[in-house]
């Protein structure tokens, strides 16, 4: 006799913008996977959802009751780790690109985290892999110093600048590609980035890391001008916005974000507009480098469906690094999915 068919995972879904739309049209090649319905502030607005177009819905509640697994792309801090907490009370596991959310209310997220309960590999880098290669293959060496670009509309800025486009000119561009923020702010003033490597820190090497200890680390791309960026160039450097974790020189770790000037054969001078980077130098490994797109709708909507189906199959999401020791997540298996692994 065959086994009977596994119901369907249900996924809630909470905003349908560009990263919410392009997840919405990557569901509909999983038919293991059902949408419950996508929370959105105007359900009227038109959005291509592609062939499987869910229920839109106005009421997180209609999104978050009776799903198995819940996916946070709305943006902000608190009311989506309210919203997400609602889904942990109910028992979901969860899935976010937000790494605003995950930075700036960490005492809330960390639990999950630890749990193994959160997915949230798009949250840096987009869909080209850290946080799995962090928490995983290289946590067999102990981290000396990590510098990357976590944020692509700065990259591209930069890149543009060097061929003599206006700061103005070349934001609104990256705003037309889906790169940057909704308030675009969070890019150039360095936060996005800062964002992100409070995150990287904290999964490697600095748990308790608050974020007000990365607030006077950071500085965006508003003082770079066309001239100077390609002043940098001719002189054979390349400017970048450069997020850092570094040791402090007193036993700790910095962390925060500038514009650097690297020499044109530091590894995130060859960085092409517009993509992430992130140099990894650990103690057994060496440098390590990894780099890819890490910003836009199907790029990160690659990264958001990968923790989707992980939870899918009960995996749990990953664990920082220095928790290796401790118990997984013991919350029931979502049901028609495989067990989780035992610890
Ligand atoms: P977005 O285009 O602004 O989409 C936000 C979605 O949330 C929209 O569907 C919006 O509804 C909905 N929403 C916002 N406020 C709401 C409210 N009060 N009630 C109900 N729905 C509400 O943002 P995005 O670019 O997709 O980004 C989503 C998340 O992914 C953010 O945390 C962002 O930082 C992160 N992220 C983005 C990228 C990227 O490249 N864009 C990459 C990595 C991570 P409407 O559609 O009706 O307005
Ligand atoms: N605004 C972000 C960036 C999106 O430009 O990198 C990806 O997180």
């Amino acid at each position: 006799m065959s086994p009977a068919p596994r119901a369907p995972a249900r996924v809630g879904i909470l905003g349908a913008g560009t990263v919410g739309a392009a997840l919405v049209r990557l569901l509909a090649r999983h038919p293991e996977l059902a949408v419950t319905a996508v929370l959105v502030r105007d359900p009227a607005r038109p959005r291509d959802l592609g062939p499987r177009p869910p229920r839109l819905t106005t009421d997180p509640d209609e999104a978050i009751d009776g799903a198995d697994i819940v996916v946070e792309l709305l943006g902000g801090v608190s009311w989506p780790t309210a919203l997400m907490a609602r889904a942990a009370e109910r028992g979901a596991r969860l899935v976010t690109a937000n790494k605003a959310a995950l930075a700036e209310a960490w005492p809330t997220w960390r639990p999950w985290v630890e749990a193994g309960r959160v997915g949230f590999e798009a949250a840096v880098m987009a869909g080209t892999p850290a946080i799995g290669p962090l928490t995983g293959a290289l946590r067999g060496s102990r981290m000396r110093s990590l510098e990357a670009v976590l944020n692509g509309t700065c990259a591209y800025l930069i890149g543009e600048m060097e061929r003599g486009v206006a700061f103005e000119a070349a934001l609104a561009e990256a705003q037309r590609l889906g790169y940057a923020e909704a308030d675009p702010s969070l890019d150039v003033d360095g936060w996005d980035a800062a964002h992100k490597v409070a995150i990287v820190a904290r999964m490697t090497v600095a748990p308790d890391l608050a974020w007000t200890d990365v607030l006077p680390h950071v500085r965006g791309v508003r003082g770079l001008t066309p001239a100077g960026v390609r002043a940098e160039r001719t002189a054979g450097r390349r400017m970048r916005l450069v997020a850092y974790v570094e040791p402090d020189g007193a036993g700790g770790w910095r962390v925060g974000v500038e514009p650097r000037a690297v020499a044109s054969d530091h590894p995130l001078a060859f960085l092409a507009d517009g993509r992430n980077a992130l140099v990894y130098r650990g103690d057994a490994v060496g440098e390590v480098w990894i780099a890819g797109p890490g910003a836009g709708a199907d790029v990160t909507a690659s990264a958001v469906l990968a923790d989707v189906l992980q939870a899918a199959r009960g995996e749990p999401g990953p664990r920082p690094a220095w928790a290796v020791a401790s118990p997984l997540d013991a919350s029931p298996a979502i049901p028609g999915t495989a067990t989780p692994p035992p610890a």
